[in-house]
Formats: C-alpha cells, structure tokens, sequence
C-alpha cells in the first residue's frame, strides 16, 4: 500500500517555504506534502491534520525522522482551530479527498473492487455511514444527492431500483450496490469508460463525510489563521470541490488568486499516477 502525492512539487512551491515558518497540512494522508515542505526549509515546523486515526498512526510511522517539527492531530479540517489555538500560519495546505490507503483499503467500503460492508467514513465524526444513505433515504432525497454530488445523469433511474431492490432485502455491501447501480442504467453507460456505480459512490462519499461543507469552513479558518503574505495551496478532484475553492478565492477580500488558471499534472504525471487525472491546483495569497 502506497499513496503517491499529487502535484507535489508544485503545490509545496506555491506555499514559499520560509526557514522557521510554521505550515498547516489540513490533509495529512500518508504525510508526502508534509514531507516535502520540511525538506524545503530547515527549523519550519508543520501542523498536521486528519480527521482518519489510521492516516495519523500511517504519517507518524513514515515521518518518525522528522517527529520533533510535527504536531499530529486527529481532527477534521473544519475544528483546525483546536489545533491552531489561536497561532498563526505561514502557509495552509489541502489535497482533497481520499488516500490511496483509503481507497485500498477493502474493509473501509470506498471502493467498489472488492466486497465490503457500506461504511465509506474517513472519520468516526461523520454522522451516518453509506449503508444507511442506501437504505433508508427516501426516493427522492437519494436521487437528489446522486444527481447533485455524483453529478449522475442517471440518478433518477439509480434511485428507483435501489429503492425496488432495498425492499427485498437490505443492501449491504458494495458489490451489491454496485450491481443493483448496473442494473439500472443503459447498456451503452454500463460498458461506458467508466464504471457506472463510479459517480453515485463518490456521491455518497461526498455526502457521508460531509467533504463541501467540511471545505467551506477549512477555507474560511485558514484564511482568517494565515499571516499577511502567507500562502494557500488546494488540490481538488472534482468540479464541485473546485468551484468553491475558485469562489471562495475571488469572493474573499482577504485573499488574492496566485494560480489565474488551476495547475493540472503533466502527462508523465497522470501516466504513473491514476489518482492524479483529475487534480487541480489553486494557490492564494493573503493580503
Ligand atoms: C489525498 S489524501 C492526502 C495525501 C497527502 N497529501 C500525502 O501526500 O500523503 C487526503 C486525506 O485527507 C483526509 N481528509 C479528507 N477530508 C478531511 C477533513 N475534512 N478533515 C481532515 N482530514 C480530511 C483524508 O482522511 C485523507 O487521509
């Protein structure tokens, strides 16, 4: 099991690492981000957060030399300011989404590869899990959120014959969700580039974990916690995330875009690394 971090590089670039600067990863994953940034100043230090407990014991683990420049917290994004108490930062960093820990991880339900109850939480603070979005949402409310954080076309269709299969029989794993989602579409989606239960599972990870709500709330603390000058570097994997991260960028007066255009991988990049293809990057400064 490995992550391989996104656009690293350039988003560690964007943050202008200074010698005794101190950084927020909002996003610890695996801790490659982080990594990166101690090894770009001596004596800067970083705050690091994640609201998944086994991401902090994965990080803890792969950046043992560095332990005494990093403070590990297991806490979601949007309660950074238990962490911070009060400090100020330099830079502030988000690489959105799931890990590859994550996301391999076949017990956890993120991924429709392999049979696994539907739990999809990154953390034990998210208030429901998958299996009870599945069965128990109301027709309509299900359709909604497939249509609106999976950005499914079928979604109507989808929700339907959950909704017919649920009541036979709860449905409990992810293959079995996936399969009741092939059943549901046309034949041309179902042999489509992608695997047509693709969307409605981000969706319901989207919903699980909170991600929109808990991004607009990060944005906003980190902006308010950052010096004057200081940096923020936010890596999206889809287009809801990037568009809040793009207005939020424009609406705040606080903050001026650094990036006029995301920065996306090169093709070396999203050759070697699946995950990446989806990336983009947006930087701002505060002012
Ligand atoms: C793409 S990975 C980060 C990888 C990391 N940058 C690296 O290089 O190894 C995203 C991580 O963010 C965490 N995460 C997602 N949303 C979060 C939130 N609202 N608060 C805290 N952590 C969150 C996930 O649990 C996951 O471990």
């Amino acid at each position: 099991m490995k992550h391989v971090s996104v656009l690293l590089a350039e988003t560690v670039e964007f943050l202008n690492v200074r010698p005794g600067g101190v950084y927020l990863d909002a996003t610890l994953g695996g801790g490659g981000h982080t990594r990166k940034i101690l090894e770009t100043a001596a004596d800067c230090s970083v705050i690091a957060l994640d609201r998944d407990p086994q991401a902090i014991e994965i990080a803890k683990e792969n950046l043992k030399e560095y332990e005494n420049r990093v403070s590990f917290f297991n806490l979601n994004f949007r309660q950074m300011d238990e962490a911070l108490a009060g400090r100020k930062i330099n830079g502030a960093l988000f690489d959105l989404g799931v890990s590859s820990f994550q996301l391999d991880d076949e017990k956890r339900g993120f991924s429709f590869r392999a049979a696994a109850p539907l739990d999809m939480r990154m953390g034990k603070d998210a208030k429901y899990d998958a299996g009870e979005l599945v069965n128990e949402l109301p027709q309509e409310d299900l359709e909604n959120l497939i249509r609106s954080f999976g950005e499914e076309n079928f979604a109507g269709r989808i929700a339907r014959v959950i909704v017919e299969t649920r009541k036979q029989k709860r449905i409990e794993t992810t293959i079995e969700l996936a399969e009741t989602i092939s059943k549901a579409v046309p034949s041309f989606y179902r042999h489509g580039k992608i695997h047509p239960a693709t969307r409605t599972f981000q969706a319901l990870r989207i919903a699980v974990n909170d991600e929109l709500g808990a991004l607009k709330e990060g944005l906003n603390k980190a902006a308010e916690a950052l010096v004057l000058g200081g940096r923020m570097s936010v890596i999206s994997f889809h287009s809801m995330e990037d568009r809040i991260v793009k207005e939020f960028f424009r609406g705040e007066a606080k903050l001026q875009p650094v990036t006029k255009k995301p920065v996306i991988p090169g093709d070396s990049e999203t050759a070697e690394n699946r995950r990446s293809r989806s990336a983009k990057l947006r930087a701002a400064e505060k002012v």
